[in-house]
């Protein structure tokens, strides 16, 4: 069965991050330290503010935060050419995470993604990271191709994943 326009794979049967008390929204130059902290948490090779704010202030790059009440909780990055993003950075803050924040966070990423025209969704995540890696799978992505020795401050390998993010085609047979 074709899934809806409106829906994602995964989409059924869960609270909305909306419910949780979570919203989504552009970041401002206001949260680069934030934006800072959040990186350091989980990425070995922490993301310096000037990083962050070339990000915020490139045209090709979306910058969408995860924001609970006033605070910026979580983060996803994305470079956007023609019709394709790759995710280059997606994380929550620690005691945030387990929550359904990063799920929200990426649904609605895609969301506004394939409303612009966005078509393939691609990205990279560590083997070992089962936690990012179910989401992904989740979410619709696959795995397309391994980079060996990826990761410099470990060796690790990287899968490649994609999603194809476009509206589902009317087809004839049913749709008429
Ligand atoms: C990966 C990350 C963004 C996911 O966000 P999150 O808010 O923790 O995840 P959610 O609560 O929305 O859970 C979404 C799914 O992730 C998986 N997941 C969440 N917590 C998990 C855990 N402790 N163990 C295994 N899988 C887990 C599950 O598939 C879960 O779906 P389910 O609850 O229906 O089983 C977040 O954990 C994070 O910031 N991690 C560190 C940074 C990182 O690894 N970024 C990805 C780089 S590619």
């Amino acid at each position: 069965m074709a899934t809806p326009a409106h829906k994602l794979p995964g989409d059924a049967d869960v609270e909305t991050g909306a419910d949780m008390g979570f919203h989504v929204a552009s970041v401002s130059h206001f949260w680069l330290g934030r934006l800072v902290e959040i990186d350091s948490h989980w990425n070995p090779k922490s993301w310096s503010a000037q990083l962050f704010e070339r990000e915020l202030s490139s045209r090709s790059s979306v910058v969408r935060g995860l924001f609970s009440g006033n605070d910026l909780v979580g983060y996803l990055i994305a470079h956007v050419v023609c019709n394709e993003a790759h995710i280059v950075s997606f994380g929550l803050a620690p005691k945030w995470r387990g929550m359904g924040g990063g799920r929200f966070l990426l649904r609605e990423f895609l969301r506004s993604s394939r409303l612009e025209g966005i078509t393939v969704v691609t990205l990279d995540v560590r083997v070992t990271n089962l936690r990012a890696r179910k989401l992904y799978e989740e979410s619709g992505f696959e795995v397309v191709g391994i980079r060996r020795n990826y990761y410099s401050d470990n060796g690790e390998d990287a899968l490649t994943m994609r999603l194809d993010a476009a509206e589902p085609k009317p087809n004839p047979l049913v749709d008429s």
